[in-house]
């Protein structure tokens, strides 16, 4: 028997990208949809109808239905650039990358040799994302196979997608942290037999960086991602002036810095890059040329002095563009607080975001950017039921704020900015609600188009 339940509220559905709208010179918001009473019919684990609310009441009547009021009803965000196993060092103090990278990440990834650690800090971690309304996660585990089976199984018992893969490095770090190329090659193959496919996993071939791959472990990699059609790669790109400049001293003979991944067949569709921040035109054209996608992680860039990401610049180019925490070199695990950052950097760049830009990075940019888009990311039917809903005046400061406003994106924009876990008044995964609040202003303020 198909077991349905239909949820009721506001919505928002893109019609198109709206960082390509405003590329061609339209506005990003005629890019999306505002249904005032929208309705989403969750049907077996999926969604099953997405439309307006009286529509679908009188289509499914036998449907129970859960009405969240002026509740906005939301595909659930998509993380597509995080370390899981950097949860415990979130928020440590005073390092640029490199020395953050050896003196807080380092030891704690060590850590993860031992699997029970493993274990806790992943389901740990995603609960604190399910919290924050994350229902998908793209994430490097350490050098550390276990770490990889840990994440896979604590999203399993979660019924979440999730994304993930052996970091691989073999050089420019501790000894306790490195593998080889053919132990990076056999533990990754291991692990795609294992999870790709399975459930909701998906498999990233994860060189770390450049700095810390050889050339020999680059190659394998590469064939490593030709041999297994549909996993994705994921590896961080031009994030820190210092970075580039010893990528240059390692890698010679290259072009630039994307030279180096291009040269051992490591861009092209599927091939996600963290950061990229201090691009050439010619690393652009690549970008985009190939079909790779880039991952924006503000709070990362301003947590450890990275750089101001161009989103202008690369929206222009045609680059498919995700949202990411990048915990924990990002400061934080909300996506809400991470699309707030999205904002100030694009305004220090010149050219501020929309809320509708910054939705669509946040769910269904990041999931295209991680080929997923036909699963998560959007409330279009077939895809699964990940869904947030979102209370738009979840403090005095932005119900006060949220009562001025004058559409759905003023009304939705002080929660962008000032919001946080509170603001989720439900999350839903695999069609299962895993947390609800109760509403705690009812309608009478904040902006509610009915
Ligand atoms: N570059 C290589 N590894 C990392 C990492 O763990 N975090 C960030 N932010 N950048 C990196
Ligand atoms: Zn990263």
């Amino acid at each position: 028997m198909t077991r349905r339940t239909l949820l009721l509220g506001q919505s928002l559905e893109f019609t198109r990208n709206p960082m390509a709208a405003r590329a061609e010179g339209a506005p990003p918001e005629d890019a999306a949809r505002h249904l005032s009473h929208a309705g989403v019919l969750i049907e077996d684990g999926l969604i099953g109808a997405f439309g307006e609310a009286a529509t679908l009441a009188a289509r499914y009547p036998e449907a129970p239905i859960i009405d969240y009021g002026a509740g906005l009803i939301l595909p659930g965000f998509v993380d597509a650039h995080v370390h899981y196993a950097q949860t415990g060092i979130i928020a440590s103090w005073g390092k640029r990358l490199i020395d953050w990278l050896n003196d807080y990440t380092f030891p704690e990834e060590r850590r993860f040799a031992d699997p029970a650690y493993a274990i806790t800090l992943a389901g740990r971690y995603l609960d604190l994302v399910l919290a924050n309304g994350t229902t998908t996660v793209a994430s490097y585990g350490t050098v550390h196979a276990e770490s990889v089976t840990a994440l896979f199984q604590a999203a399993l018992a979660r019924g979440m997608a999730v994304v993930a893969g052996k970091t691989c490095m073999d050089r420019n770090a501790p000894d306790w942290l490195t593998d080889t190329p053919q132990s990076a090659y056999d533990d990754s193959a291991r692990l795609i037999r294992r999870w790709h496919g399975q459930n909701r996993a998906t498999y990233a071939v994860t060189p770390r960086f450049a700095p810390t791959s050889s050339p020999e472990q680059l190659e394998v990699m590469g064939a490593l991602w030709a041999e297994n059609p549909g996993t994705l790669m994921q590896t961080h790109l031009s994030e820190q002036v210092e970075e580039i400049a010893w990528v240059k001293d390692l890698y010679p003979k290259a072009r630039d810095y994307l030279d180096v991944y291009e040269t051992y067949g490591l861009t092209g569709p599927g091939a996600v890059f963290g950061h990229a921040i201090h691009l050439t035109d010619r690393e652009i054209a690549h970008l985009s040329d190939s079909g790779s996608s880039v991952v924006h992680c503000p709070t990362s860039n301003a947590f450890i002095g990275s750089g101001l990401f161009q989103a202008a610049r690369l929206a222009k180019a045609g680059i498919t563009m995700g949202l990411a925490t990048d915990t924990g070199g990002g400061s934080s695990f909300s996506m809400l607080r991470t699309m707030a950052a999205a904002y100030d950097i694009s305004q220090l760049a010149g050219t501020p975001l929309h809320p509708a830009e910054l939705l669509w990075l946040a769910t269904a940019g990041a999931a295209e950017s991680l080929q997923m888009q036909d699963q998560v990311g959007t409330l279009a039917p077939g895809s699964a039921a990940d869904i947030i809903v979102l209370d738009l005046n979840s403090t005095p400061a932005i119900a006060q704020r949220a009562q001025r406003a004058g559409d759905i994106w003023g009304a939705l924009f002080p929660t962008m900015m000032m919001g946080d876990d509170r603001a989720l008044r439900s999350v839903w995964v695999s069609g299962a609600e895993r947390q609800r609040q109760p509403d705690s202003r009812p309608a009478a303020a904040g902006f509610i188009a009915r």
